[in-house]
């Protein structure tokens, strides 16, 4: 908590002044209060004079109207202090978060991340502005009435010392009971979030499978987790209120008793013995509210460390001093490979597996990589490395020559373009989406980018065209659709290097093969008109996808088990030939065209399939 009113606090200092500072003149105005009741029994009530009843009744309004305007200042204060540093953490968050690699999201997970960016910053929140409003007046209060009770009378000032220390025991046990439940409070939510974010992002799926059970089971018990920690803590601080408000009305019933005796002895007067019962709820009530304050600063410090956790997250992906990386000039002779990888190896945890291990590849410019293996072999991760969204663990990965490391991040996602696996878009139009990689792109642009992508004909088909809404996720388009829009999005802003990871896994092979035939084109095209040919790299599961790439990496349990063109593969790799035969038909695999029998089964007479459309 108090690295983050260091950090963030600097700019409110002045506020985090004046505010307590205002708080202490009202609670000068709370103390000096029971003096001026008292006074007002003694002259004014007990001595049967309306105008001395009168003139303190207008000095107790006076103080009452000052006091109000010193409290609303301070109440400026604490929601400037508390709203400011709550919009700064969450700024500084969002912004830290957006730096940090794969690997440290990872380790975090989203869902946690989004509870520490609202709820904790929340907490912290809302004990910045009890701390500028309160953090002064309780203990002040409670201090000041004590003092101003014992210059009363010192013999009733015994039965305060007495019922003080109680109340504080009782606080003591319940605050060090309840403290550890705090902070697995806030794990629980965790927890709540992380099941609520599967589960409705997930929503489809869970119906599909008819698992709406087994997910309302799931929310039930991580949510009656929470509920019964929270009521452990409810429980034990229940106690607090009626324990405090017990001692403290057995010690007014003391007062009222030890003090009328000396009231009758003449040692004391009427008016004292109230400011005395005054000054003893003061400080009972004070202690209260400094539990609550205690509460709120536990919590908030949980919070806090939760927030710091992720800010002192240093990202292991970073640029900092790498100057730009010169592109090989077009026409170049004999230009640096497009991407080659080096004996790189790549593992998600210590003593993890390697999801990547020990690749070795060299890509020309203006060639097709086809990387096809089995679900979990590592394409995914292999080709994350390459724009830098995971960090070779040995090895070393290069683009255009230079390793990624040496390449500024943006500069190197600029050149690199990728086309992630899970299709994605955010609530917006079709424009703002396409514009990420450059955000002046013309409607000129946009559309030929879409052409490639297959993606023009259902847009044109919208009343907006380009203009047309997006929901958040892209939901509102189908799994190809989107597919295709996230294709065009990676094609805006030329790229040289193009990454499709499964990017064409739910359209149809006609579409998926006028896709590769357009990026081909344009590869072409480009270098035709001076610039540099587009390098492309094709994760994918179907043969039919990767078989015309000028090279294709096999990929086995994150390791290279082939790499070469189809026939060359096909000749060599046991890998890739099962693969293969099990996806084509007999004639492909024969170089012929036409058929529709797998390759497993046998052939049928040709005018059959024919016939069955194949
Ligand atoms: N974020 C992650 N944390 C831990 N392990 C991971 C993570 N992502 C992937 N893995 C593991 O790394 C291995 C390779 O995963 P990867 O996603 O690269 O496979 P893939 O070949 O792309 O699979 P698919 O064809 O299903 O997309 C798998 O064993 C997977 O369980
Ligand atoms: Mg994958």
């Amino acid at each position: 908590m108090i690295k983050l009113l260091r950090r963030f606090g600097g700019k409110f200092r002045r506020y985090m002044v004046i505010g307590p500072a205002c708080k202490l003149i009202e609670v000068i105005f709370d103390l000096l209060t029971p003096l001026v009741i008292a006074q007002m029994i003694d002259k004014g009530i007990g001595a049967h004079d309306v105008s001395a009843v009168v003139h303190y009744g207008m000095v107790l309004g006076a103080m009452a109207v000052i006091g109000i305007s010193f409290t609303l200042v301070c109440q400026k204060m604490a929601a400037l202090t508390s709203q400011g540093m709550g919009t700064d953490i969450r700024g500084a968050l969002y912004e830290h978060i957006n730096k940090l690699s794969y690997a440290e999201l990872d380790r975090f997970g989203t869902p946690s991340l989004i509870t520490r960016i609202t709820n904790d910053v929340n907490q912290v929140q809302l004990a910045v502005a009890l701390g500028v409003r309160m953090l002064i007046r309780w203990p002040f209060l409670a201090v000041g009435s004590m003092v101003a009770a014992l210059a009363i009378d010192l013999k009733l000032g015994v039965i305060f010392l007495i019922c003080t220390p109680a109340i504080g025991l009782v606080f003591w046990f319940v605050m060090a009971h309840c403290i550890p439940y705090y902070k697995q409070l806030q794990a629980k939510l965790d927890r709540i979030a992380l099941i609520c974010r599967e589960g409705l992002s997930g929503a489809r799926v869970v119906r599909a499978f008819v698992r709406e059970d087994h997910e309302r089971e799931r929310f039930a018990q991580a949510a009656d987790d929470q509920a019964n920690t929270a009521i452990a803590v409810g429980k034990l601080s229940s106690i607090l209120n009626p324990v405090t408000f017990l001692v403290m009305n057995l010690g007014v019933c003391a007062i009222l008793w030890v003090g009328g005796i000396q009231v009758n002895v003449g040692e004391l007067t009427q008016g004292q013995v109230m400011a005395f019962v005054n000054y003893m709820t003061q400080t009972l009530t004070s202690i209260v509210y400094v539990a609550n304050l205690v509460v709120v600063f536990t919590k908030a410090s949980a919070s806090a460390s939760r927030i710091n956790e992720v800010l002192n997250c240093a990202p292991s992906i970073t640029d900092e001093d790498n100057e730009p990386v010169a592109l090989p000039e077009p026409g170049n002779a004999a230009p640096a490979p497009a991407l080659s990888l080096s004996h790189a190896s790549f593992s998600f945890g210590v003593g993890a597996a390697n999801a990547v291990n020990d690749v070795t590849l060299e890509l020309p410019l203006g060639k097709t990589l086809g990387i096809i293996g089995g679900t979990g072999s590592g394409k995914s991760t292999l080709v994350s490395l390459i724009p830098r969204l995971y960090d070779a663990g040995a090895g070393s990965v290069s683009v255009m020559g230079a390793d990624v490391r040496t390449w500024p991040l943006d500069q190197l996602r600029h050149v690199v373009a990728t086309v992630p696996q899970r299709a994605s878009l955010v609530s917006g139009t079709i424009r703002s989406n396409l514009t990420w990689r450059d955000e002046a792109a013309t409607d000129e642009e946009l559309w030929a980018a879409l052409d490639m992508a297959q993606a023009s004909e259902f847009v044109r088909n919208k009343p907006q065209g380009l203009d047309a809404p997006v929901e958040a996720g892209g939901k509102n388009f189908s799994g190809g659709q989107l597919q295709r829009l996230t294709i065009a999005r990676a094609l805006v802003g030329s790229p040289q290097v193009l990454i499709m990871d499964d990017s064409a896994s739910a359209l149809d092979f006609k579409t998926d093969a006028a896709l590769r035939h357009a990026i081909r084109e344009r590869s072409v095209r480009g270098a035709a008109e001076g610039g540099l040919p587009l390098t492309t790299v094709i994760v994918s599961q179907r043969v039919s996808t990767v078989r015309d790439a000028d090279m294709i990496c096999v990929l086995d349990h994150g390791s290279v088990a082939g790499l070469g063109t189809h026939d060359e593969l096909y000749a060599s790799c046991q890998l890739y030939r099962e693969i293969c035969q099990s996806q084509l038909r007999r004639e492909e695999l024969e170089g012929r065209q036409g058929s529709a029998t797998p390759a497993s089964v046998p052939a049928a007479p040709a005018s059959t399939c024919a016939k069955e459309g194949c």
